[in-house]
């Protein structure tokens, strides 16, 4: 199958969305509500492209490339002049949202942004309200974060009411999959918080490394239908372990 893109005919595979096939070409567009782990919403719009077909004799229209299956013989522009204005205006607006999201500052600059043209939200945190962290966390089985209103705005949070099984388990998966750098978290040497949450953190007794919270390990050990007992030393001790069980067989 082929497809246009900025002028240029390329081969793409039946099922793929645009956005794939834009980024293995080199073209950098931001898309910040996209992670490969988790399915595609098309939340923050910014991964905009304009498409058009010869015989739609000139007419064109916008469309999210994350959600966006390619089509044999569509042509596709990442840059018009559709599509930058359209994207500067939705970075401005994300700009008034988030002003201090490095993230959002780099990509509105590069579309001419340097301060918003909008009213900077009062209380502005860098939550751009994409729900990568509410949907690796369901992936991960747990549910524990959601989307709920502060008066008339929307905020990602725990949920008052939780399940025994859903309540956070200190992984972290949110806050490093977050774009925008949103979800506060600390860690010193003995405990981890995070969503107003402190947890103990288990330590390998070999190497002393890590390994995670109680409950980030019982959960992965019960999600992997592994022991929990492997779960109780850090990767490089399995491995000496192993190591020296080779060197006795030779
Ligand atoms: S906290 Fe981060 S990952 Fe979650 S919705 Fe906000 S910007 Fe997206
Ligand atoms: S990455 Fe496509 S809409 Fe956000």
């Amino acid at each position: 199958m082929k497809i246009t893109l900025n002028g240029k005919q390329i081969e793409v595979n039946p099922g793929e969305y645009l956005l794939s096939v834009i980024r293995r070409e080199g073209i950098e567009i931001p898309a910040l509500c996209h992670h490969d782990a988790v399915e595609p919403v098309g939340a923050c719009r910014l991964c905009i492209v304009e498409i058009t077909r010869p015989e739609w004799e000139g007419w064109s229209r916008l469309v999210t490339s994350c959600l966006y299956p390619v089509e044999e013989g569509l042509i596709v522009e990442t840059h018009s002049k559709l599509v930058s204005d359209t994207r500067a205006t939705l970075l401005d607006m994300q700009l008034a949202r988030c002003p201090d999201a490095e993230i959002i500052q780099k990509w509105a600059k590069e579309y001419g942004i340097e301060k918003t043209s909008f009213p900077v939200r009062e209380d502005a945190d860098k939550c751009i309200l994409c729900d990568i962290c509410v949907r690796i966390c369901n992936a991960v089985g747990r549910y524990a974060i959601a989307r709920t209103s502060r008066g008339i705005e929307k905020v990602v949070a725990v949920p008052l009411e939780l399940g025994e099984d859903q309540a956070c388990i200190g992984c972290l998966s949110c806050a490093h999959a977050c774009p925008t750098g949103a979800i506060e978290w600390k860690e010193d040497s003995n405990t981890r918080t995070i969503w107003g949450l402190t947890f103990t953190l288990e330590k390998c007794p070999v190497t002393g490394e890590v390994l995670g919270t109680p409950q980030q390990l019982d959960h992965f050990a019960k999600k992997a239908g592994l022991s929990r007992d492997y779960f109780t030393k850090s990767d490089k001790a399995h491995k000496h372990e192993t190591a020296k069980k080779f060197v006795k067989i030779i």
